[in-house]
């Protein structure tokens, strides 16, 4: 595992009041990356947290090992969350070990990049499967689930809180990655619909638009100092991210210190989303 991140006790310290508590929280892609830094903080916060994962249960039953170990809450939940049936029963398992879940957060992303005229069409269709479908079926999943549960005021203002995982690339272009934009300019317009048709019912619906987060899916453009230099020509907040900037808002949103927040993305990205070329050039 890659060592960007902060210990659990460490993680675990930032949440004395618990926000989260008595909650249950999905994170899916929750084996690695983003999705693992979310599913600590979340679970620090309180919550019960479902690590799902698809391939290699090693590494979601080691993240949930030292959550637990660490005074919180997590089980490893399988599922390709491409996959219709897959997802109905990951929720179905998750709501009969904790009773419901509060929280959804798709997460799970992944990136097949080409040149426009050289990407397959199987490279197209796989992003935005586990992309974009695989954030609609948890998110429909999630608002079912909130519906049929009802009001929890013991440990929500809301109903229930959808936190999708979207990028910088929901705004910014960016070429030789046309399917992996398409996706998250998707989730754009995925999330702020949803946001729209369900905020009658007390359910929030928000994305985090991180940028480049040291994890696994941009390892080329961090590794080396080299790398790391021409990356922060993109960076005006002059660091790279690490996945523990994106587990506190994860908890913000997750929580109600941001319950009049929704159909809002908030970049995480050090500034990438300010076109820093244009400081001095334009
Ligand atoms: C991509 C990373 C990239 C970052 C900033 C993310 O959504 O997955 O590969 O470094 O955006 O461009």
């Amino acid at each position: 595992m890659l060592k960007v991140m902060a210990t659990q006790v460490e993680i675990e310290a930032l949440y004395p009041h618990k926000p989260l508590k008595g909650q249950t929280a999905i994170v899916t892609g929750a084996n690695s990356g983003i999705g693992e830094g979310v599913a600590r903080h979340v679970a620090a916060a309180g919550a019960n947290v479902a690590v799902n994962y698809v391939v290699g249960p090693e590494a979601a039953n080691a993240v949930c090992e030292d959550i637990n170990a660490n005074g919180g809450t997590a089980i490893a939940v399988q599922a390709d969350v491409s996959s219709e049936a897959a997802v109905q029963t990951m929720f179905a398992d998750v709501i009969s070990k904790f009773g419901t879940v509060d929280i959804c957060i798709p997460n799970a992303g992944l990136q097949r990049d080409a040149a426009f005229s050289q990407m397959s069409l199987e490279q197209w269709e796989f992003v935005l499967k586990v992309n974009l479908t695989g954030q609609f079926l948890c998110a429909r999943e999630a608002v079912k689930e909130f519906l049929r549960r009802g009001p929890r005021p013991e440990v929500s203002s809301s109903l229930g809180k959808i936190v999708h995982m979207s990028s910088v690339h929901e705004t910014i272009p960016w070429g030789g990655h046309v399917n992996y934009a398409s996706s998250k300019g998707g989730i754009l317009q995925l999330m702020k619909s949803l946001a729209q048709e369900v905020a009658p019912h007390q359910i929030r619906v928000n994305s985090i638009g991180p940028g480049a987060i040291k994890t696994p899916i941009n390892r080329s453009a961090w590794e080396t100092p080299e790398a790391e230099q021409k990356l922060l020509t993109l960076i005006p907040y002059n660091r790279v991210g690490v996945v523990d900037d994106i587990g506190k808002v994860a908890v913000f949103l997750a929580s109600d210190q941001s319950d009049y927040i929704t159909g809002q993305t908030i970049f995480v990205d050090g500034g990438m989303t300010l076109y820093p070329g244009f400081a001095t050039g334009g």
